[in-house]
Parts: structure tokens; C-alpha cells; sequence
């Protein structure tokens, strides 16, 4: 039996994790732990997932969160480290972008246990942003580059991967397997719509650090959003950092917010919304697989492919250029036919590869 560390933390890195650990269970062969490093820790950030996902409950809690990035990466480095020094794993799972992805793979590959890194090779090309220094070093460290679509793969060959003792398989995407898996369930399982009698509404998200930061884009971002609101209603499920921040700033907003919703509640959203506002990164393409049209509050995307498409549109912070994108994305004739994101067995493949590299 081979022996897999998988370490997650934050809200993104469930749902991936979910369709992986599943993988892993149907093929055998494998013993995954799984290492919960805290970063997302309020239980409709974290537990909620778990539980509604059926993704088995972490072996090992390191209670870490609410930190600057560097007091957070350095105390998730120690933790993983003991536990890697602890249980030995073969491998190293590592899932995005976030704090808890780049601790895992410092920690790993100082130890040289090789890493795998599911969503290899997406750029943004900010380095303001903490992800893209997540993402870049921690692919750079990575033995294994799983990357979502042939966009990430060339990303990495402009690097230099070519060059680099590093193997890069094209896997599709695992959010993708995750939104038709659980696709069906939502519909069953959540009342979201019918509680919040909704009809015809913008879904939006709003909580990077790059918007959220800075009270100027904030409010700018808040006023676009009240205005949109007088014509269609705006729903946002508020992520506690936005929260936080709109509170301290005074920012005042006239839309529908909601605690931040599980994942059942979060595709009975998508799938009922006409249009999706955000500056989430998993959201853009959650849009895309249920058919909405999405306007990213943001100045680059990693989801390029989707910009090509048509069915994405950059509008970054400035409040006039957020509503004119909203009303040109609601007229717009979008074709949602292409498989951007792979057959939805992603996590299928990424599991066989696993077994079959730590096998041979
Ligand atoms: C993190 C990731 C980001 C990912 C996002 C998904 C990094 C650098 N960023 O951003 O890539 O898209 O998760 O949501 O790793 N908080 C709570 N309760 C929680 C979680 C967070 O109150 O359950 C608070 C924290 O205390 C902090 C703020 O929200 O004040 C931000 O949390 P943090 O983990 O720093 O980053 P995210 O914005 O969630």
C-alpha cells in the first residue's frame, strides 16, 4: 500500500481534494491522509464541505489561520514537516495556489519526498498577487505538474519547463468532475433558491486581497454592485475577509448578501443565476460549466481560455467599466459547447498516475 499526504486548507482546495480522495478509494492501492493545515477554519468555510462532499475527515488538524503570510506559510512548514518526518509519505499532494500549497511543497521537497501539484501551470502574470508566488514556486518544486488545460502547459514550457526534472500531464480539470458529480445532489439537497425566493439575479463573490485591500476599489467595486441591484437583484454570499472590510471601511451596499453558502447551496446558485460576477478564480469556470455568461473584477485571469471564448470578460475595479460589462454579457449570444476543462474524469487520471509512479 502507497502512501499519499494530501494537504488542504482553504475553501477551493476541498472541492478539488473531494474528487481526487474519491479517485483514490475506487482505484485502491493507496492510503491517503490527509493534512487540514486551518487556513479556512469558520465551519461554512470549512466543515460544511467535508461533510456535504463525503470527503473523509482529516487525519491530522493543524489549527493554523489569521496570520500574515509569512508567520502563516512558516507555521504550516513546521507542522507539515513533523508530520512528514512522522508518517513518511511516498508522495506529496498539493492542490492550487493558496498559503497551504506552498508550505506543503517547501516542506516535501526539502525532506525530498516528491510533490504532485494539481493545478500546475496557471499564471496570472501579477506578482502583487500572493497566489501567483504560490503557484510559481510551488510548481517549480513540484516532481509532478498536473495541469488543467494545454494553456497551463505552455505557460510552464515558456518558463523553461522543458529543461526542469519535472513531469507535466495534461489532466483536465477536478473542478470540472466536481460540479457533474455533484451536480444532481445540489438539486436535491438545497433549498437556497426556493428559501431566498429568488428569480433572475446576479451571483457575485468579491475577496481578493488585490480588491478587498484597498478601500478605493472596494467602494468602487460595492457602488457598481448597488447600482446593478436597482435593475437586477445582486446575491453575494460574503466571504469573512470582504465582511471584515466593508465593516472597518463604513462601505455601504444595498445587494442581498449571505453567509458564505456550502457547496450544494453554491451550484443551486450558479445554476439558477443569469450572470456571474467575481474575482474568484474556481468561479469563473464554475460559470462556464452551468452556462452563465462572467464578469471578472479583475485586471489579469488564469482562465484565459474563457476570456478566447467569449464567455468571460476582464473589468477589473473601475465601477463604470463593471456595469457596462454586466449589461453587454446579458445581451451577448454565447456558445458554451467546448470542453474547455477536460472529460471530467480529471481526478481519475491524477489518481492512476499517482498509483502507477509510486508503483513503478
Ligand atoms: C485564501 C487564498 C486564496 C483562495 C481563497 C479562497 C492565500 C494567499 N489565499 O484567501 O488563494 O482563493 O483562500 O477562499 O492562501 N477567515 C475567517 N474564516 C475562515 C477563513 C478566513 O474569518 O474560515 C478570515 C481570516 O481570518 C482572514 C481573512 O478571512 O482575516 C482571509 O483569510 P486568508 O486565509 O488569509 O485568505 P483568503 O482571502 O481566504
Amino acid at each position: 500500500m502507497k502512501k499519499v499526504l494530501t494537504v488542504v486548507g482553504a475553501r477551493p482546495q476541498f472541492v478539488k481534494a473531494a474528487t481526487v480522495s474519491r479517485a483514490f478509494k475506487n482505484i485502491g492501492g493507496i492510503k491517503e491522509l490527509i493534512v487540514h493545515t486551518g487556513q479556512h477554519f469558520d465551519a461554512n468555510m470549512s466543515d460544511i464541505f467535508f461533510e456535504e462532499m463525503e470527503i473523509p475527515k482529516p487525519d491530522f488538524q493543524l489549527n493554523i489561520n489569521s496570520l500574515n503570510h509569512g508567520a502563516m506559510t512558516g507555521r504550516m512548514m513546521e507542522g507539515i514537516e513533523k508530520l512528514l518526518l512522522e508518517q513518511k509519505p511516498d508522495i506529496l499532494l498539493i492542490y492550487g495556489d493558496t498559503n497551504s500549497t506552498l508550505a506543503g511543497a517547501l516542506a516535501a521537497r526539502k525532506l525530498h519526498i516528491p510533490v504532485a501539484h494539481v493545478e500546475a501551470g496557471l499564471r496570472s502574470y501579477n506578482m502583487e498577487m500572493p497566489e501567483e508566488i504560490n503557484r510559481i514556486l510551488a510548481d517549480r518544486i513540484s516532481n509532478i505538474l498536473y495541469c488543467p488545460t494545454q494553456t497551463a502547459v505552455n505557460n510552464l514550457k515558456k518558463e523553461g519547463y522543458d529543461n526542469i526534472d519535472a513531469r507535466i500531464v495534461v489532466s483536465g480539470d477536478v473542478m470540472y468532475d466536481a460540479a457533474l458529480y455533484y451536480a444532481s445532489a445540489s438539486g436535491e439537497k438545497s433549498n437556497v433558491i426556493s428559501d431566498l425566493k429568488l428569480d433572475k439575479f446576479v451571483l457575485c463573490t468579491l475577496h481578493r486581497a488585490e480588491n478587498t485591500d484597498d478601500p478605493k476599489k472596494l467602494s468602487s467595486i460595492v457602488n457598481a454592485l448597488n447600482e446593478i441591484n436597482k435593475k437586477i437583484p445582486v446575491v453575494m454570499p460574503l466571504h469573512p475577509r470582504t465582511l471584515k472590510l466593508l465593516q472597518k471601511e463604513g462601505i455601504e451596499f444595498n445587494f442581498k448578501t449571505l453567509d458564505p453558502v456550502g457547496y450544494f447551496d453554491m451550484l443551486a446558485l450558479l445554476e439558477a443565476s443569469i450572470l456571474v460576477l467575481t474575482d474568484s478564480g474556481g468561479l469563473q469556470k464554475e460559470a462556464y460549466f452551468f452556462k452563465k455568461p462572467c464578469v471578472t473584477m479583475r485586471e489579469q485571469t488564469e482562465w484565459v481560455e474563457l476570456i478566447e471564448e467569449g464567455a468571460n470578460v476582464l473589468a477589473g475595479s473601475d465601477g463604470l467599466k463593471i456595469i457596462f460589462a454586466a449589461e453587454e454579457m446579458l445581451k451577448k449570444k454565447i456558445s458554451f459547447e467546448n470542453n474547455l476543462y477536460g472529460d471530467g474524469h480529471a481526478a481519475d487520471l491524477i489518481a492512476a498516475d499517482i498509483l502507477k509512479h509510486l508503483t513503478n
